[in-house]
């Protein structure tokens, strides 16, 4: 038996973060050793509250640690996206009564970085907050990582939460280029745009199709993606996009790429109108690259996969 791949997931836990821990807690090839929570899309008490929520929708409510990371980006002002997730699960709420660990998200991240030298993931589904507190706090903590997925940016194009920027890279723009800086074997891009916004998006058709599976996990799916869902139409994009969910598969399926390049990647730290845009550096004569952009799935592989997981119950 192919040995599990130990996992760890950094988030903002709402909508497509419960999702992505979803498939973190039931893919078979995934040893998820933690949750780390990160200021992010809601409030942070309400993420820490999805995410003991989504643990025990999957029936895994004590087993895996959530340990709580920053509060607030390392220098900017937090920015929520309530308006896009309202509470992040429409409204659900847990039985349980868990707490979360006694051990802070960045000092988790460190020790399993050690304990997993060179096997261990770590797919970050919200800002680089914990991530780059992480590279602070061990100069060692990159070198120890085998891959990091980081769901964020857009290649030189169109951003979310402005015209120039990703959600996830404009809330903590200087974590995002600690975490750049750092020297991480594998940073590997799942971006807003193109790769999200054209094969990640599912559409009412699809959301029908999870209904019909009539399971507790498609339930709670359709519920926390209601609000999300309805804002991402408004917005013109025709479904709601499941980049969160994708960045795990991605870290546990390498077959799912089909094609991935490698740039250099600066985010941009002064800009007024461009704060956070990631920018790829395309040109022949651009430096090294840090960092590889996935530029193509396999949809079908990725729509059968959540398909899947939501059938279980
Ligand atoms: C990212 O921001 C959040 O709203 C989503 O969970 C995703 O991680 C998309 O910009
Ligand atoms: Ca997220």
């Amino acid at each position: 038996m192919t040995p599990r791949i130990p996992l760890v997931i950094d988030t903002d836990t709402a909508a497509d973060d419960c999702f992505a821990l979803m498939i973190g807690l039931t893919d078979p090839r995934a040893d998820l050793r933690a949750i780390t929570m990160v200021a992010g899309n809601v409030g942070f008490e309400q993420q820490v509250e999805n995410a003991f929520l989504t643990l025990e929708v999957v029936g895994r409510r004590a087993d895996v640690a959530v340990h709580l990371g920053a509060r607030q980006p390392l220098e900017r002002e937090w920015a929520s996206a309530t308006d896009v997730h309202g509470d992040g699960v429409g409204g659900q709420r847990r039985e349980g009564t868990e707490t979360s660990s006694s051990e802070p998200a960045e000092e988790a991240l460190v020790r399993l970085a050690k304990e997993h030298a060179g096997e261990l993931k770590i797919v970050a589904i919200g800002p680089l907050t914990n991530i780059a507190l992480a590279v602070k706090r061990d100069p060692e903590f990159a070198a120890n990582i085998a891959e990091l997925v980081i769901m964020g940016g857009s290649i030189n194009a169109r951003g979310n939460i402005t015209a120039a920027a990703e959600y996830n890279i404009y809330v903590d723009p200087e974590a995002a280029q600690i975490v750049l800086d750092a020297g991480f074997r594998s940073v590997r891009f799942v971006t807003w745009d193109p790769l999200s916004l054209r094969d990640a998006v599912f559409d009412a058709a699809m959301i029908d199709r999870i209904r019909a599976l009539g399971t507790r996990r498609s339930a709670f799916f359709v519920t926390a993606n209601q609000k999300t869902f309805d804002f991402d139409v408004a917005v013109g994009v025709g479904g709601s996009i499941h980049c969160d969910s994708l960045s795990v598969l991605v870290a546990l399926e390498p077959s799912l790429v089909l094609e991935e390049n490698g740039y250099f990647v600066a985010v941009e730290l002064q800009g007024e109108l461009t704060r956070g845009a990631t920018v790829f550096d395309w040109r022949a004569v651009a430096p090294p690259a840090n960092a590889t952009a996935i530029e193509s799935i396999d949809r079908e592989r990725f729509v059968d996969a959540m398909l899947g997981m939501l059938a279980a119950d």
